[in-house]
């Protein structure tokens, strides 16, 4: 079959590589029908993901149809269409059992296309297919279904429900990518007064206004601390989610969040930021930080299938899989191309 396999910074190929097997008894073999590619796909390729080796396939994110399961799998059959979703989950470790899978002790967690072969690929081995797959209802597009993998669970976990978004809230959402638009979308489910959303790039701005949000801020031309004390009598916003990965940004969270508030941190972060204790120990703040655990996929499934959210809003670009090579050129220049996801099909 064909992959889409990591040789190293900078490096990669669609080339042909051995079918996966069943290795373990609770692995399933799922042939992708549509899959993305992700920014932590981007940084891998710049070298910043050691643990990601030569020969890596890469890829976390899929919708397909399961092909072959191991003599131990019970929930997942031949010919189901599912979600491989970015976490895997070995179900029993003292994480999985707390519902924490993204930190599962038993061989999962963030693992496809990182620790293991991945999605990008004509055919992918998914571990723990039992605990790791979701079925996928009847009437739901690929589409749909596929930003599930990540960005979905991503905002509404890491942003909206660490962030406690309540009714009537002023939410300000730093960054305007795929992950900030899913936080501004899962907001909106909780009913806030405002969702301010703040970007450097224009074009990531109109996206937020199309995503929901009411008022959107270029910090290059506008200071959102001003904008946000206009909002809330000056006190600041009651939930500020930081969804870029660089210290400014995570900072200025922390500048623009009202007493008694909340800063969810969805960023990954390369480099130390400053916590301003020396103001906020006054404040009684909370911050949050995590990884995404799927929780909540069910219930977005569910949201979805009752079309109450619509991801499949996040598809710009559409390519076949033997055009892997200008999907990651397409997606990488988004600022140019406007690409927030990419589907690619069989
Ligand atoms: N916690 C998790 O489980 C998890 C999962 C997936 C992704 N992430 C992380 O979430 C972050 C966002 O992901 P994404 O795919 O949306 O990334 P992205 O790069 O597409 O979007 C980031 C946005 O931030 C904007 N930006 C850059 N500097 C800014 C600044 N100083 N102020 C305001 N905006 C600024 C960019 O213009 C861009 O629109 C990344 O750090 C990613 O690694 C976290
Ligand atoms: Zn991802
Ligand atoms: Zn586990």
């Amino acid at each position: 079959m064909k992959a889409l396999v990591y040789h190293g910074p900078g490096q990669k190929a669609w080339e042909e590589v051995p079918d996966p097997t069943v290795q373990a008894d609770t692995d399933a073999i799922v042939r992708v029908d549509a899959v993305t590619i992700c920014g932590t796909d981007l940084h891998i390729l710049k070298g910043d993901v050691p643990a990601v080796t030569d020969g890596r396939t890469l890829g976390h994110e899929a919708v397909g149809t399961v092909t072959e399961v191991g003599a131990g799998v019970k929930n997942v059959a031949v010919g189901d269409r599912v979600l491989v979703s970015c976490i895997t989950a070995c179900g029993s470790c003292r994480f999985c059992r707390e519902g924490s899978y993204g930190q599962c002790l038993g061989g999962g967690g963030w693992i496809l296309g990182h620790l293991v072969d991945g999605t990008q690929a004509e055919y992918v081995r998914v571990p723990f297919a039992d605990t790791s797959t979701f079925k996928i209802p009847d009437g739901v597009s690929d589409e749909e279904v596929l930003m599930l993998a990540d960005i979905g669970p991503t905002g509404y976990e890491v942003g909206v429900l660490n962030g406690r978004v309540s009714p009537g809230d002023t939410v300000v959402v730093v960054g305007a990518g795929p992950i900030g638009l899913s936080v501004i979308m899962g907001a909106q489910l909780f009913s806030p007064a405002h969702i301010v959303a703040v970007d450097l790039a224009d074009s990531r701005l109109e996206a937020a206004k199309q995503f929901g949000a009411d008022v959107t801020v270029n910090p290059s031309r506008d200071d959102a601390g001003e904008v946000v004390r206009a909002l809330t009598d000056g006190l600041g916003a009651d939930v500020a989610v930081e969804a870029v990965g660089i210290p400014e940004s995570f900072e200025q969270c922390t500048a623009l969040v009202r007493p008694g508030g909340t800063v969810a941190n969805v960023g990954v972060h390369g480099a130390p930021a400053t916590l301003h204790l020396e103001d906020l120990w006054i404040k009684n703040v909370t911050i949050t930080t995590g990884l995404v655990d799927t929780y909540s996929t069910p219930t977005l499934l569910k949201l979805v299938a009752r079309h109450q959210i619509d991801l499949g809003r996040f598809v710009t670009h559409r390519f076949p899989m033997s055009s892997f090579l200008e999907a990651y050129d397409v997606f990488s220049a988004a600022s140019e191309t406007r690409a927030l996801k990419v589907v690619l099909t069989r």
